[in-house]
């Protein structure tokens, strides 16, 4: 098959597809409380968040010292007009000025502030301001318009998810009565008219535990079985208990009809929901009188249901749950079973355990960090994506040969590596159609940081979490035994392999590659040793022609795999590498 003009794009007709940004998908990041007496200084906070990958943060003030730490490291950072200093921005716009100017306008841009949180959880923590809630957001929003910031800093204010009346169904959600049509609607009003967002802290946890009889710690774990829960209204899917929370907050702002909606239809996303805080305590006791909690739908059994709430509080719990969140958000796939398109942003709440919360040390307000105060992790996880999101672009067969070509022409004019499938390159081979748009478009899908949009090509690929079969990485390559050398060039090159380098342990009897027992599988391995060995130096798999170099990493024999890499065992599984974006 002749692949021609790969590089050239054809103004196609027949494909339409749009341009995305990677930064559309959405933002994980971590909400930095310091309500601890043992934490540790701001630089070494700083330091951890560098190293660990975290690129957001939110704070629960606007405190100069860490807000000049966080000064050139790249992190975005949300700050925080507190409860107590909201009645008075609502009542006098120089008050929102001067507090803008003093908390915003001095650290920016140094300091990439890109949110404004006005007060927190009004509607729980200080129930007397609700009323001057949005107009205190409207006068932090002008005060940054003065300044010239509100393109690059947003207003919204976090609320608890007790703000909605009814959360289950999705499709059933809708907001308190006393704030819906007096504060959120306004409030979605002015978020949608200064292009924000509503911020809502979601905690699947505190649901779970109100109603272990009823939800299934799966589902609130957010890795529920394929049947997942329907919403009998809609017949919509849900897997995880956050969407669904997220659905029946969209549901909430819809039924207030809020301008954008009824002029687009129900399904437009203006604006989009972000979760301002969610995580899950790695250990204590959900204690009465603590954060605001759901409703429960059933009554009875209280204590019982406490305890079984209780031990859902587990390192191995939280461990599962924060790293679905960051998996979630670093894959793309943040868009929820109503509003699939939908973007989301997260901060997991927290960085550290924090000893001044909540009830005592057997609170499980004391135990939501990611890292104990002297900076251990509590668990493992990864900002960085890493093994946890390793996930590969392929082609769709039955999208079409006329789809993959107008799709593979695209993914090879807007920045996909396709140098590598052209005639005599390493990834040329197999030359089909559907190998090289595979190729491009998994090229195009990690050089965009694995954003799930940057794997839709109109519907010609998806996206797969496990390496496909031959999968080309034109970095990585094997040397291999050409079986038509025959047993005798074979044995006299294997010879010299392991005489002068390859590590041939491994097929000696009883080692891992002893079988299968023949030259040439022995000859593979020595070969490849080898050249691995020799840093895939030219000439290193040759063997005066007994040797070929292979992109597509060779079939395992027997239990043997043939590492890709010079000094490294790999007996069982080979690694799977993608094609390594800048970022990762
Ligand atoms: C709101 O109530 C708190 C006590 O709960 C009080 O300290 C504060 O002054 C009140 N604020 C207003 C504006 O009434
Ligand atoms: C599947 O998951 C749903 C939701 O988590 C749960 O209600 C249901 O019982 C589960 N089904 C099975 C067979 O485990
Ligand atoms: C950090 O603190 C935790 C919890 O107290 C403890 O288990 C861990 O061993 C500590 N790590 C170091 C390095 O001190
Ligand atoms: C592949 O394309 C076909 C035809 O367009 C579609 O029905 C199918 O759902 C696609 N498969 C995947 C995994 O996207
Ligand atoms: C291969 O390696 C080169 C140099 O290290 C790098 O620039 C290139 O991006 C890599 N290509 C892939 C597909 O990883």
């Amino acid at each position: 098959m002749a692949l021609t003009n790969v590089f050239v794009v054809l103004l196609s007709t027949a494909l339409a597809v749009l341009p995305f940004s990677p930064a559309d998908a959405g933002v994980v990041g971590v909400s930095y409380g310091r309500l601890g007496n043992d934490l540790p200084g701001t630089a070494s906070v700083v330091k951890l968040l560098k190293k660990s990958g975290i690129t957001s943060v939110r704070l629960y003030d606007a405190n100069s010292k860490v807000l000049k730490a966080l000064a050139n490291t790249g992190i975005t950072v949300m700050v925080m007009l507190p409860n107590d200093k909201l009645a008075a921005a609502a009542a006098d716009p120089s008050s929102a000025r001067r507090w803008v100017r003093r908390n915003v306008a001095a650290y920016y841009p140094a300091t990439q502030i890109h949110a404004v949180a006005v007060g927190n959880e009004v509607f729980e923590e200080a129930k007397n301001l609700t009323g001057q809630l949005v107009p205190a957001m409207s006068n932090v929003h002008d005060a940054l318009v003065k300044l010239g910031l509100d393109g690059a800093v947003k207003v919204s204010t976090p609320i608890a998810f007790t703000a909605l009346q009814e959360s289950w169904p999705p499709s059933a959600g809708r907001f308190r009565d006393d704030i819906a049509r007096s504060v959120m609607k306004p409030m979605i009003d002015f978020l949608e008219r200064t292009g924000s967002y509503l911020t809502v802290n979601a905690y699947p946890f505190f649901a779970y535990a109100e109603e272990p009889d009823k939800i299934s710690l799966d589902y609130a774990l957010g890795n529920s079985n394929a049947t997942g829960v329907r919403d009998p209204v809609t017949g919509l899917v849900y897997h995880s208990l956050l969407d669904a929370q997220l659905d029946a907050t969209y549901f909430a702002m819809e039924k207030l009809g809020t301008s954008r909606s009824s002029a687009r239809g129900p399904k437009s996303v203006a604006p989009a929901a972000h979760v301002s805080e969610s995580g899950w305590p790695s250990g204590g006791k959900p204690k009465r009188g603590g954060r605001p909690r759901p409703r429960p739908r059933g009554g009875g059994r209280r204590l019982e249901l406490e305890q079984a709430g209780g031990e859902a509080a587990s390192v191995a719990n939280a461990q599962a749950y924060n790293n679905y969140l960051i998996k979630r958000v670093l894959s793309g796939d943040t868009g929820t079973p109503y509003h699939p398109d939908a973007d989301m942003d997260v901060y997991i709440f927290s960085l550290f355990n924090e000893n001044q919360k909540g009830d005592g040390a057997d609170d499980v307000e004391q135990h939501f960090g990611l890292f104990y105060p002297n900076r251990t992790k509590v668990y493992e996880f990864d900002f960085r994506g890493g093994a946890l999101v390793a996930s590969w672009c392929v082609a769709n067969a039955s999208a079409g040969d006329a789809r993959l070509q107008a799709a593979l022409e695209y993914a090879c004019g807007h920045g996909a590596d396709c140098g590598a499938i052209q005639p005599g390159a390493p990834c040329f081979e197999p030359d089909t159609r559907l190998a090289h748009a595979s190729y491009a478009f998994n090229s195009y899908y990690q050089r965009n940081g694995r954003a799930k949009a940057a794997c839709d090509f109109d519907g010609a690929a998806y996206v797969v979490y496990h390496e496909p079969a031959g999968t080309c990485d034109p970095n990585v390559s094997w040397c291999v035994a050409n079986a038509a050398a025959g047993d005798a060039r074979l044995l006299a090159a294997l010879n010299y392999a392991c005489a002068n380098g390859a590590d041939c342990g491994a097929i000696q009897p009883g080692g891992a590659c002893f079988e299968p027992n023949t030259v040439v599988a022995h000859a593979s391995y020595a070969f490849n040793s080898y050249y691995q060995r020799k840093g895939r130096g030219s000439g290193t798999c040759d063997f005066a022609g007994a040797g070929s170099v292979v992109y597509h990493a060779p079939k395992i024999i027997g239990k043997c795999v043939l590492p890709s890499k010079a000094w490294i065992q790999e007996t069982t599984t080979v690694k799977s590498r993608g094609f390594k974006t800048s970022s990762v």
